[in-house]
């Protein structure tokens, strides 16, 4: 049982003929992908999920995490971009609710900081701080006022051990800092980029946190990194989506729309996007990626993708069995008119919702693509983050852009610090 792409909905624009001719024209590109080694390059740290797989890390996380989850009212864990948008996505669809995890460092709102500084007292606090570059200015800043507050709350011997620092072991300031202050470390590798991190210290740290599984989590990748690797490459779903993206670029659609129908899943549209924009979005290039939580948004952005320009398609994450229900309740009198649903349940009403978007989308145009995933658990998750990884991987090749940098963030930082700095 794994997840498995369906693209038999991108048939008007794409044919098997052509997808065939797409992946032969793109074969040694996409084989050398698939054969990279973390060791080829300083950005491919994360393509062999058993460099994920230390023991002796997964048991220091697992033990301070056990401590965080007997000791703590609230996590909060400070971190922007790749720094927190994998963890934020396991914990937010499948942690349990023991310890209050909080997200800060995530922007630069004093209204926001105030509030959550509001929430922490009289409670007890851990913090994760994270980053790869300290000198990202809304974790480092954030970070500033957390450890100042643990401090004086705490003392400084007692908040140091309330403070956990991901960062790059190769003399980095927060390093420096930690190692001064006596802070729990943990390692963000260096060859690996923020947003492909999900799957080492930087998400599994605060994902156990969560009480989720990070073995299983592991696990689900380290299948989908086998199933990648021994499936012929014509057969390959990674390789298919790779390859049907770009052909449906070629073809003038320029946006994707990552679509769930569970809003459990929201914040795994949310890495998605960060994902996919800021490894392609460059050199003029890339699909701009967009996302969409239904069925809330068919009554939003569904009037656009039903009528509007046809410059978008939809990738759909369908998970198979949500394994959770809840019946509608019968009533006499069919005074709201709702009886037709009689003895139906929330699961049935949301797959029918499900099945007739895709049908009138791809009626109404939409190249519409299916990942399809067996039930909303660790182990799919790691599937899903490891799948789109080396998605994201091969598709911004064959796009031909560099999938590990992002030059377009400095722009805004050098405008900013000129007037910080002045
Ligand atoms: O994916 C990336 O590389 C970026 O989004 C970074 O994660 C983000 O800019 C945060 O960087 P840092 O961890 O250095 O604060």
């Amino acid at each position: 049982n794994s997840l498995h792409l369906d693209y038999k909905n991108v048939d008007k624009y794409i044919n098997n003929e052509i997808l065939k001719e797409e992946v032969s024209k793109n074969k040694k590109l996409i084989e050398n992908c698939l054969k990279s080694k973390a060791s080829d390059s300083d950005s491919l740290g994360w393509i062999n999920t058993y460099h994920c797989n230390d023991e002796d890390m997964l048991t220091k996380m697992e033990s301070k995490a056990k401590e965080i989850r007997e000791n703590a009212d609230i996590f909060v864990l400070i971190g922007v971009g790749g720094s927190n948008q994998g963890a934020r996505t396991v914990i937010k669809s499948m942690g349990d609710s023991k310890v209050e995890i909080l997200y800060a460092g995530n922007n630069l709102s004093p209204a926001y900081l105030k509030n959550i500084m509001e929430k922490l007292k009289g409670k007890s606090v851990y913090v994760n701080v994270i980053a790869k570059n300290f000198a990202t200015l809304e974790p480092g800043i954030t970070f500033r006022v957390m450890r100042q507050y643990l401090e004086e709350t705490y003392g400084e011997k007692e908040a140091a051990n309330r403070i956990i620092a991901t960062g790059s072991l190769n003399g980095s300031s927060l390093e420096k800092l930690g190692k001064m202050k006596g802070y729990t470390l943990l390692p963000f590798p260096l060859d690996v980029g923020g947003r492909f991190s999900v799957l080492t210290p930087v998400g599994l740290f605060p994902i156990a946190v969560s009480g989720v599984d990070i073995r299983k989590l592991l696990a689900g990748a380290s299948e989908m990194e086998k199933t990648i690797h021994t499936t012929d490459i014509y057969k390959n779903d990674v390789v298919n989506y790779a390859v049907i993206r770009n052909l449906l670029l070629k073809k003038g659609y320029n946006i994707e729309i990552l679509g769930v129908f569970e809003p459990l899943m929201e914040f795994f549209n949310k890495w998605w996007v960060q994902l996919f924009g800021e490894s392609e979005g460059k050199d003029g290039k890339g699909i701009y990626p967009s996302s969409c939580s239904f069925s809330e948004d068919l009554h939003s952005l569904g009037q656009y993708i039903q009528d509007g320009q046809k410059i978008l398609f939809e990738t759909f994450i369908n998970i198979e069995d949500m394994e959770s229900s809840y019946p509608i309740p019968l009533e006499k009198e069919d005074i709201d008119e709702f009886n037709y649903l009689n003895g139906k349940d929330f699961s049935f009403l949301n797959r029918s919702a499900y099945e007739a978007t895709v049908k009138a989308h791809y009626e109404g145009g939409i190249p519409v693509l299916t990942v399809n995933v067996p039930k909303l658990t660790p182990f799919y998750m790691g599937q899903l983050f490891y799948f789109f990884e080396v998605a994201c991987y091969l598709s911004a090749t064959i796009l031909g852009v560099d999938p590990f940098n992002q030059p377009g963030v400095e722009a805004y930082k050098i405008n900013m610090f000129k007037t910080l700095k002045a």
